[in-house]
């Protein structure tokens, strides 16, 4: 069972090619200016999950054994694992700025360390080397693909600054902006690697689904964790997103319960008891299993699309990944 265990491992089977990504990151990022290059490289430090990379290159592997029968990874493919943590890694120095969120796997955040302008600049400059990186690849459409990552990004955050009005909106809001603020990254980036791989339209649609369910399932299980962890299991504070205004799906599901909760989503939990009667809610409701129960069905529906591919060990870890997803407690 043991050895079973370990060909099946996501992480395992990933790791040897993701060795040296931090490395190849840092050394990307050098620059003459140290403290900008010190900031930079802050959360290059080998705490993350590293789950992007861990798709990214398992996709890869799967795609190509799908295609060319071979299951070596290629050069680029693996450029797309360093500049997808590397985007990740600019939106999280820029979303603690926006979050004013002091603490990031467990250690004091760039922003509480080094001040929000710094923080501002650092993930500006993570994103620039990433741009070259990209370039690099001399791929116009995978530059394309990853660009619209970017512009996903912001306007998934922007998404999140407003509420909105009409109630039978507000839970496909909530999936757009969730696709466009976490998934976007995974399934661009997984579409990328099939792209570098070969795959042809129908194909590349394989990847980027794959990487859309997973991506939204791993945001559902983010915000069920939001109300469930403890700081200390998450490494960041937990109980955010009602205090920062921001209505998930655990929230939106236990409207239907609790209809007061209506009106303090429209003034996003301004007023004095709103965050403290919400939370109740969310725990006095089915809120917390209903979003559990979407993110499984997204996972099932990233399984089901892989039926497309070619039997691999790979693919048997893209599997497992998404029971990770479900599952994991930080
Ligand atoms: C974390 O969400 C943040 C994101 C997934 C995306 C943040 C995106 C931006 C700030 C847009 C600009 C960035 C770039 C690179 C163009 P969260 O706050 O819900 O999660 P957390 O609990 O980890 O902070
Ligand atoms: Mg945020
Ligand atoms: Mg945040």
């Amino acid at each position: 069972a043991d050895a079973a265990d370990a060909t099946l491992s996501p992480h395992k089977l990933a790791e040897p090619d993701l060795l040296n990504l931090f490395i190849d990151i840092r050394k990307a990022l050098k620059c003459p200016e140290v403290d900008l290059e010190d900031i930079a490289c802050y959360y290059f430090d080998g705490q993350g999950k590293v789950i992007r990379p861990i798709i990214t290159v398992l996709m890869a592997r799967a795609l190509n054994q799908h295609v060319s029968q071979h299951h070596r990874l290629l050069r680029n493919q693996l450029e797309i694992a360093k500049v997808t943590e590397m985007i990740h890694t600019a939106s999280l120095l820029h979303d603690d700025v926006l979050d004013m969120a002091d603490i990031r796997r467990g250690k004091p955040s760039v922003t509480l360390r080094f001040g929000q302008r710094k923080s501002v600049m650092a993930g500006d400059y993570i994103l620039a080397v990433a741009s070259t990186l990209l370039a690099r690849i001399n791929n116009p459409q995978v530059t394309i693909v990853l660009a619209q990552v970017l512009a996903d990004l912001v306007q998934g955050e922007f998404m999140q600054l407003g509420s909105k009005e009409n109630e039978n909106e507000r839970f496909s809001h909530y999936l757009d902006k969730t696709f466009k603020k976490t998934a976007s990254l995974i399934a661009h980036s997984c579409q990328a690697v099939g792209i570098l791989g070969g795959a042809d339209e129908q194909l590349q649609q394989v990847c980027f689904q794959y990487g859309r369910n997973v991506g939204i399932a791993f945001q559902l299980v983010d915000d069920v964790l939001d109300f469930v962890a403890s700081a200390n299991s998450m490494g960041k504070p937990a109980s955010v997103d009602l205090k920062l205004g921001i209505a998930t799906a655990p929230v939106l599901f236990a409207c239907e319960k609790f209809p007061e909760l209506n009106a303090m989503i429209l003034r996003r939990f301004s007023e004095p008891g709103d965050v403290t009667f919400a939370f109740e809610c969310v725990h006095r409701s089915d809120g917390l299993q209903q979003t559990k129960l979407l993110a499984r069905k997204h996972c099932l529906e990233a399984i089901r699309v892989l039926d497309a591919l070619a039997h691999s060990q790979e693919k048997m870890a893209l599997i497992a990944i998404t029971d990770k997803v479900l599952n994991r407690i930080r």
